[in-house]
């Protein structure tokens, strides 16, 4: 089945068709027959965070781009025939959309209507007013097309993005690590009709801890990549901290985490200093990342105790991390019955690859389409 994705839950306006096969009894693949993804980071990097308002303009003028050039690349079968829709009706779809209406029409004025299955949004969890773009965008081309639409769970999408890689497949039970700007969460699941979340941050993120860090060590949003650019610089130099970070719950003996404590003990550290130099920032954000992996890896062994899983995941923005993932990497190595699932870098963050591949799990699910959508900010995985 082919299936395009939509994800505008954040700052990234992303568009997929993805060519899903398989049930829970065989194997399931994905072939990715296009991804077309444009990035606002560097339009939020002046904000030093995502600024909602903008989120929402910027998608709204680059999903008909995206769209025509996902099409484009996915060289589509397409029934030689323009729609023909009621514009009013999607008019009204789009009415808080300025102007993806009007570049909706003229697009799909201009092409044939694609052979698509299945339209997947991401409705949450997320800001609302981004998912609002997406989803709206979504019913209005299924409306247009009349095809099916599906709303889609982004952390469900992180949860499944590593089986859109060739040659992977899921062994059950699963234990996985979702770690991104919004969420931290450890995640069991005994078979492919659910999965529970038996552990979450109590506040901070750790991308948010990130990203709160780097604006503590001036450097720009979004601040995972650079911190960890300047702590990989430190290693490098051999440049060992002189001061140490706390390492939050991670002898609590639970699945909890907490990561704000960290971001305030760094805050606090450098007061202690006059003079923030480069070397200095380097340090911070070595043992930044040092405390950050130390609890994960921590967390996650106590996890891979308590649940004994065949396959572990580590997925979500956070997991582009080199040195998360080598740790985790590292650790699974002592687990010789359990599968380590990481997914490419490009499919780590926010991508609209992801939501089409869960998209595909809950259609094997029975999941019904629909025409009504709400976004959810906080829905639950
Ligand atoms: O999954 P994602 O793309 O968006 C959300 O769903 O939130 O994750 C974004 C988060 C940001 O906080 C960003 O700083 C972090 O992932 N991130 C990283 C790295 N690349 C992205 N954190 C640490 N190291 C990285 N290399
Ligand atoms: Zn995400």
């Amino acid at each position: 089945m082919v299936i395009l994705g939509i994800e505008t839950s954040c700052d990234e306006t992303a568009i997929s068709v993805v060519e899903a096969t398989g049930t829970f009894e065989e194997k399931i693949s994905f072939i990715v027959r296009a991804q077309a993804l444009y990035s606002q980071v560097k339009i939020h990097a002046e904000y030093g965070g995502v600024f909602p308002a903008l989120a929402k303009r910027e998608h709204a003028k680059n999903l008909t781009p995206l769209l025509e050039k996902a099409l484009s690349d996915a060289s589509i079968t397409t029934v030689k025939e323009k729609p023909n829709f009621d514009e009013e009706k999607i008019k009204k779809i789009l009415e808080r959309e300025s102007g993806l209406a009007e570049s909706l029409f003229a697009l799909v004025k201009k092409i044939d209507t694609p052979k698509i299955d299945a339209i997947a949004v991401t409705a949450g969890p997320g800001l609302e007013p981004a998912l609002w773009v997406g989803i709206n965008f979504a019913l209005a081309l299924g409306e247009i097309w009349q095809m099916p639409v599906y709303p889609t769970n982004h952390m469900a999408g992180h949860l499944f993005s590593p089986l859109v890689m060739s040659d992977t497949a899921f062994q059950f039970p699963v234990l996985a690590l979702l770690v991104s700007g919004g969420h931290t969460e450890l995640v069991v699941a005994e078979n492919w009709r659910g999965h529970k979340v038996v552990g979450q941050t109590r506040d901070d993120a750790v991308g948010e801890a990130f990203d709160k860090v780097a604006r503590l060590l001036g450097l720009p949003y979004p601040g995972g990549p650079a911190v960890s650019r300047l702590a990989k610089e430190a290693r490098q130099a051999n440049l060992t901290p002189e001061f140490s970070l706390p390492r939050p719950m991670r002898d609590s003996g639970d699945f909890a985490f907490s990561f704000s404590g960290l971001k305030t003990a760094v805050l606090y550290l450098l007061k202690k200093f006059d003079d923030i130099t480069d070397d200095l920032r380097r340090q911070v954000a070595r043992e930044f990342e040092d405390a950050v992996t130390d609890v994960l890896v921590t967390k996650t062994e106590h996890a891979l105790r308590a649940y004994a899983p065949r396959t572990f995941i580590l997925a979500g923005g956070v997991s582009a991390n080199e040195h998360i993932r080598e740790a985790c990497k590292n650790v699974i190595q002592k687990y010789p019955d359990t599968q380590f699932l990481t997914p490419t870098i490009d499919l780590s963050t926010d991508n609209a690859v992801m939501i089409a591949a869960a998209a595909y799990i809950d259609i094997l699910n029975g999941a019904a389409p629909t025409t009504t959508i709400k976004a959810e900010g906080n829905l639950a995985l």
